[in-house]
C-alpha cells in the first residue's frame, strides 16, 4: 500500500505539472514535457483524477484494514505529551532507540497520523477544486 501511494503521488504530481503548464502562473517556471504527464491540459486532468482514484481506493483499503485488524490503534496509540517531550529530548541527545523498528516512538506516531490526515485532505480539497 505504501508503494501504491508512491505511484499515485508521482502520477498526481506529474499531471499537476501538466495542468500548470497550460496556464503558467510564475513567469519562466514551466515543466519539461519529459517529466509532466498528459499531452495537454485535459489529458493531464484525466491522469490527475486517475491518480486521485488510486490514492483514494488505496487509502480506503489501508484505513479499513488498519481499523478492522486493530493495527492502527495498536501502532499509533496512545500518544502522551510526556512521551513526545522525551522523544524530542532523546533525539537532541542522539539517543533514539532503534532496537525494535515495529514500535513507533511518540513523534513518529504523531507524524504518521498527520500524514494520514494530509492524504485525506489532499483528496477532499482536490475534489473541491
Ligand atoms: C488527490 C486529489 C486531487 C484532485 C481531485 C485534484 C484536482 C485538481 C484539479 C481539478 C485541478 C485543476 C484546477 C484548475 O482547473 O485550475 C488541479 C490542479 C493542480 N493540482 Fe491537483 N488534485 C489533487 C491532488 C493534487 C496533489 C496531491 C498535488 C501535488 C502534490 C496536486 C497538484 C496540482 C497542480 C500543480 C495543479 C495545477 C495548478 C495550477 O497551475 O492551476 N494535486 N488539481
Amino acid at each position: 500500500m505504501h508503494w501504491t501511494n508512491a505511484v499515485a503521488m508521482l502520477v498526481i504530481i506529474g499531471s499537476g505539472w501538466g495542468i500548470y503548464n497550460d496556464s503558467v502562473i510564475f513567469g519562466s517556471l514551466h515543466f519539461s514535457k519529459h517529466i509532466k504527464l498528459g499531452s495537454w491540459a485535459a489529458a493531464s486532468l484525466q491522469w490527475h483524477f486517475a491518480g486521485m482514484w488510486l490514492l483514494a481506493a488505496n487509502g480506503v483499503a489501508y484505513l479499513t484494514y488498519g481499523i478492522v485488524t486493530g493495527r492502527l490503534r495498536e501502532r499509533l496509540l496512545p500518544i502522551r505529551l510526556r512521551d513526545i517531550v522525551q522523544t524530542v529530548r532523546d533525539t537532541l541527545r542522539l539517543h533514539v532507540d532503534h532496537t525494535d523498528l515495529t514500535t513507533y516512538n511518540a513523534v513518529q506516531k504523531v507524524l504518521y497520523i498527520v500524514v494520514i490526515l494530509v492524504g485525506i485532505s489532499q483528496v477532499v480539497t482536490g475534489l473541491a477544486v
